[in-house]
């Protein structure tokens, strides 16, 4: 998502920041001090493609014999920073144009005109390109899990470009930019929100989309969808449109993605709380029931105002339903939407190779706003776990374990969408607490906690208002307050677990109301400029890596710093970051499972004076290969304030190099590859994104013309598009 000026923005519908809790930045509690020697087995340089084909079998713990890759990793020339409306890769590569809003998927759909009269958006390719999974497809035109030429893509299309309520890219004139809003610009701008399944296949070399593939689909914010897990049937669940709490209407801010180990496609509703309106007397209205403060807790504030004004397209049902207010009589909800945001903020999954399948909302993951789904090491007999973050300011890290044990079998199931009732609709949801001491532990958010039972905050009633409102619930425990999570992703290679943490600007060593000091997982907070504006806080953002021990117990280290690489190697560029890698705000994280690379994409508002969003290539080593370090800082008031953190080894050029920057305006995010790990495809989601509402009728004006400006489609307005890229000599990406 954008993050467009967010230090200074006075609403930003894509960072909610209504943790008020008092929640420590990190616990004091003291853990047996942790023996670092086990941890710096492993080396830190590339990772031998037989050590990743055993992915949660054999790698883990590591080998003291260093395993040969078959070619050299990261053994492209650098991308020099850039601040061309262009896709820059390094030489020896091609980046192509593959997909882009408005594309015809579905047969029969005009050809897109990029003019502002296009229509019929849930047949065409949405806005926003963000997640991203690759599912193969074998010559029958069913599932291959070794297919390299044919697959399906399933894609988020997470939002739109907007000034003033307006998608304006997509509206002739630019649309309306106050309330009311027309019902056709709402229903265009409805529609191109969702994810997007789309066959892909490569013909005598050159890959291409196939408009009117039978497998293609949409999902929008107005497709049914059932309610799975602890909340299905709740009586917060309970909407005029589904007076029995089993289902909702559509997907909404879809960010990052998962693929479950039986091959279906997992979407993290991230900023979603923006889309809905209440009413300025609503809490009232509601008798200032506990419903007051959920709501508060989730960004939602009695007034609030929605971010396009669906909620204003007309009486019929699918505007009303933005209007999460205390409209009607009953006492359950039953005729109003008073609960309609309860649908919304889980990690759907969806069966991508049948699209006449109900997608399910998998509550038991927790309701916040989640980015990317991870699954840790699969093994039989044990059960599976899903990593997630939330990602607004403060928020938390979380994980789901499963009551099942993993049963092989249920890899290949015909029905996958029952294998995932099966592991994710029962199991054990834990929230992040770090320890400044290098260990941590994930805390239980069931009823079983009496922190939670006795809750004096929020009354919970049962397991499925744990599943709603679970930041309520990790508050209670005292969970850690991150630097925004984003996405995670496992390293193959020995099933640690890497978030990226973007930015925060609450934290402070001077903290006002609403800020918070640096602490161990999350240990900076200084000033950073971008041309004459002042940027504090942890502009740059981090990454933090988690360890899984005995129990519930885990060790972290921070992996790499954000910065510069000319800013302060002391207390800001930590990482020693050189001019080949230095980067801001990473955002989306795949490790490929074909070659071990982690890449790295950012998402950056704070560094763009210097060089566009991009996308680096790392092969990191492991917890603990680095030390610690203690940032020492001077407060307002002359006193001292010492940070103590763990660090991972340095990167070197042979561990960390740039290898994609993106148009301008755009962020990267989203990367799926074929299991050769020869074709990677990569989204560039909102190039142009600065560009002002009122200058619509003159491309001159756009901050970016890409992909036109690339060859690709008609008109001039900037599109946010897949492409993919492979290596001209054919070989493995990132090589
Ligand atoms: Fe959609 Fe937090 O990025
Ligand atoms: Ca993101
Ligand atoms: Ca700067």
């Amino acid at each position: 998502m954008t993050h467009r000026g967010e230090p200074t923005q006075a609403i930003d519908f894509n960072d909610e920041n209504s943790n008020t809790s008092a929640n420590p930045t990190f616990d004091a509690v003291l853990g047996a001090r942790l023996s670092r020697r086990g941890l710096l087995r492993g080396g830190v340089g590339t990772v031998g493609t037989a050590m990743l084909a055993g992915f949660g079998v054999s790698a883990c713990g590591g080998s003291d014999d260093p395993v040969v890759p078959a070619e050299k990793l990261l053994g492209f020339a650098a991308v020099p920073k850039s601040l061309a409306d262009m896709v820059s890769v390094p030489a020896g590569y091609t980046a192509s144009v593959l997909y882009a809003l408005g594309d015809p998927i579905i047969a029969g759909t005009a050809a897109y005109k990029n003019d502002g009269t296009d229509t019929d958006f849930d047949k065409r390719g949405g806005d926003h390109h963000d997640g991203m999974e690759w599912f193969g497809l074998g010559a029958d035109g069913k599932r291959s899990d070794s297919a390299t030429d044919r697959g399906l893509l399933a894609i988020n299309h997470e939002a739109t470009t907007d000034e003033k309520l307006s998608s304006f890219f997509i509206h002739a004139d630019g649309g309306t930019s106050t309330l009311p809003r027309p019902a056709s610009e709402v229903d265009k701008e409805v529609a191109l929100h969702g994810i997007a399944v789309i066959e892909v296949t490569r013909t005598a070399g050159k890959w291409g989309y196939v408009p009117g593939s039978a497998m293609n689909f949409r999902l929008t914010p107005l497709s049914p969808i059932e309610i799975a897990g602890p909340a299905r049937g709740h009586a917060q669940m309970v909407t005029k449109y589904s007076p029995t709490g089993t289902m909702t209407r559509g997907t909404l801010n879809n960010c990052g993605t998962g693929k479950t180990p039986w091959g279906t496609f997992l979407t993290g509703e991230e900023n979603w709380f923006g889309y809905f309106t209440r009413g300025a007397a609503d809490d009232a209205a509601r008798g200032n029931d506990k419903s007051v403060a959920a709501l508060k807790r989730y960004g939602r504030n009695q007034g609030a105002a929605s971010r396009h004004g669906w909620e204003s397209g007309g009486t019929a049902d699918q505007y009303a339903r933005w209007n999460n207010s205390k409209t009607g009589a009953s006492a359950d909800g039953s005729d109003d939407y008073r609960n309609e945001m309860n649908g919304q903020g889980y990690i759907v999954e969806i069966d991508a190779y049948d699209k006449t399948r109900a997608a399910k909302k998998r509550t038991a993951l927790g309701r916040f706003a989640h980015e990317s789904a991870a699954f840790g090491k699969v093994e039989a007999g044990k059960p599976l776990t899903v990593y997630m973050g939330d990602d607004s300011r403060g928020e938390y890290i979380y994980k789901f374990v499963s009551t099942a044990p993993w049963n092989a079998q249920d890899a290949n199931a015909a029905d996958r969408l029952a294998v995932g009732d099966k592991y994710l609709d029962s199991g054990t949801l834990y929230v992040a607490k770090f320890n400044a001491d290098g260990t941590g532990a994930w805390v239980e958010l069931s009823m079983a906690n009496a922190a939670i039972a006795s809750y004096a905050a929020y009354k919970f009633s049962d397991a499925g208002d744990i599943a709603i409102n679970t930041r309520l619930a990790a508050d209670a425990v005292g969970a850690t307050k991150m630097d925004r999570p984003e996405w995670n992703a496992v390293n193959p290679a020995n099933g640690e677990i890497y978030f990226t943490l973007t930015n925060n600007s609450n934290r402070s060593i001077d903290p006002a109301s609403g800020q918070y000091l640096p602490d161990a997982a999350n240990p900076r907070a200084y000033t950073d400029m971008k041309g004459t504006s002042k940027q504090n806080g942890n502009p740059n953002g981090h990454l933090v890596r988690m360890k899984e021990g005995a129990g519930q117990a885990f060790t972290w280290d921070v992996y790499l710093f954000g910065a510069e690489a000319n800013a302060d190697k002391g207390m800001v560029n930590i990482s020693a970051l050189t001019a080949d890698q230095d980067f801001s705000s990473p955002d989306g994280l795949v490790f490929s499972k074909a070659t071990g690379i982690c890449w790295i994409q950012t998402d950056d508002g704070a560094f763009t004076d210097v060089s566009n969003c991009m996308m680096l290539a790392a092969l990191p080593g492991s917890v603990g290969d680095g030390g610690k370090k203690t940032l020492s800082y001077t407060k307002a008031d002359g006193s001292k304030l010492d940070v103590a953190t763990h660090v991972g080894k340095a990167a070197t050029p042979d561990t960390l190099k740039r290898f994609l920057v993106g148009p301008k305006g755009c962020e990267i995010t989203g990367l799926a590859e074929t299991p050769d790990g020869k074709t990677i495809f990569v989204n560039i989601q909102h190039p142009g994104e600065s560009t002002k509402m009122a200058d619509v009728a003159d491309p001159t004006k756009y901050q970016s013309q890409w992909p036109a400006n690339a060859g690709y489609g008609a008109g001039k307005r900037p599109r946010s598009a897949t492409i993919v890229i492979t290596k001209n000599d054919g070989g493995r990406i990132g090589s």
